[in-house]
């Protein structure tokens, strides 16, 4: 065992051969997380002192930020004590992660290239996650992807998921081809920390791509149903949702449905980036609109969520043109396929 101390002072052990993650989880010490993979960088830490080996290959960070300190938690392991630099999430309490059977209750295509699946859960089960989170889907034939939550609640004891069709995928050709309402699946989750951190005072901004809108979704209807119990001093200062697609077909939900969050408006500013004549809206990518309209990026807090091209970039601008670091979350959509075996170094 190895003793990790966080820059916050905060500390717990990790055994030889698990992931820094996987041990900070273990001892309900939560560190920032997504893909798992090493591919989304979301669990970047920088190393302060002590080795280290890559259980994987790091697939999320540049040769120029290896250099510089920085490893991937999700795939990096301790060789002994460590102190590591990373966002502290010490106040929250994740809900735990379950593995759970499930059935398909219903399957509606929202899109030409996006599937909703509405999963039925035991009626037994005890499930809760944090608006914004993923679970993992365990199909019959073994095959395990990610999925954002794309509602609130599990009241009913459904869960929503928004599935893009990924061209020659295993588990696209699953959903898109095979499955039929009552297949029995599995369910690991809930996963990550694509939340909402604390927001008063803040204008709170979404920017999404594609099924990149549905833990956007999940969060908004959160906001909206906890806005009772919220008082006027926690609430944000405004609340914007860019969210982006080629064509009007890509803009499957009715994003502007959700007017208010409570006392606080909700703007939604639909882009495209292929749009012919006809279309009287905003054009190019959401990270420019947004730019595009001179923000104060120094009371904003940006969520990001769907296209790693559209993530990595809107990172780089926004952090450039002053958003503070700690104010930009993210959940790119990464391949969430296992990294083969003979990759691993
Ligand atoms: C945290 C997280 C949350 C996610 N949430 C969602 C969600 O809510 N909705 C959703 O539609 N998807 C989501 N994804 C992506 C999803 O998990 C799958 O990776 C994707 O649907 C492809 O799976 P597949 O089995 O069809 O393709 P695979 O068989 O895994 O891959 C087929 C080919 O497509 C490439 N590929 C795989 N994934 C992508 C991708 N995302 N973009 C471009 N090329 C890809 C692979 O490299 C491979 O060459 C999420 C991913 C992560 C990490
Ligand atoms: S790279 Fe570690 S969580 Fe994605």
């Amino acid at each position: 065992m190895a003793t990790i101390t966080l820059s916050s002072g905060r500390s717990f052990e990790a055994a030889e051969g698990v992931s820094l993650l996987e041990a900070a989880l273990q001892a309900q010490v939560p560190l920032p997380y997504s893909c798992r993979t090493g591919r989304c960088s979301s669990c970047k830490c920088r190393v302060l002192s002590g080795d280290s080996v890559a259980l994987q290959p790091e697939l999320g960070l540049s040769s120029q930020e290896k250099e510089a300190g920085w490893v991937l938690g999700c795939v990096r392991a301790a060789q002994g004590p460590m102190t590591l630099q990373v966002e502290d999430l010490g106040g929250m309490v994740l809900p735990p992660a379950r593995t759970l059977p499930c059935r398909i209750q219903a399957l509606q295509r929202l899109a030409p290239d996006v599937m909703q699946v509405q999963l039925r859960l035991p009626p037994t089960a005890d499930f809760s996650f944090l608006p914004g989170q993923y679970i993992d889907v365990i199909a019959p034939g073994g095959e395990r992807r990610s999925y954002s939550l794309a509602s609130a609640s599990t009241a009913d004891k459904t869960l929503l998921l928004q599935v893009r069709a990924v061209p020659g995928g295993a588990m696209s050709r699953y959903w898109f081809e095979q499955a039929r309402p009552n297949d029995l699946l599995r369910l690991n989750g809930p996963l990550g920390t694509f939340f909402l951190r604390p927001l008063a005072g803040l204008d709170l901004v979404f920017l999404a791509t594609g099924t990149g809108i549905a833990p956007v979704k999940a969060m908004l209807e959160g906001l909206a149903a906890a806005a009772t119990a919220r008082g006027p001093a926690e609430a944000p200062r405004s609340i914007t949702t860019y969210w982006g697609g080629r064509t009007p077909a890509d803009l499957y939900w009715d994003a502007a449905s959700l007017a208010a969050c409570g006392e606080v408006t909700h703007r939604f500013v639909p882009v495209l980036s292929r749009a012919d004549a006809t279309w009287a809206g905003a054009r190019g990518h959401v990270q420019d609109v947004f730019m595009a309209e001179d923000p104060r990026l120094s009371r904003s807090v940006v969520y990001a969520c769907g296209s790693p091209a559209m993530i990595e970039t809107a990172r780089a601008q926004l952090l450039r043109a002053g958003l503070p670091e700690h104010r930009f979350h993210a959940d790119a959509f990464v391949c969430s396929a296992s990294v083969p075996q003979a990759n691993k170094g």
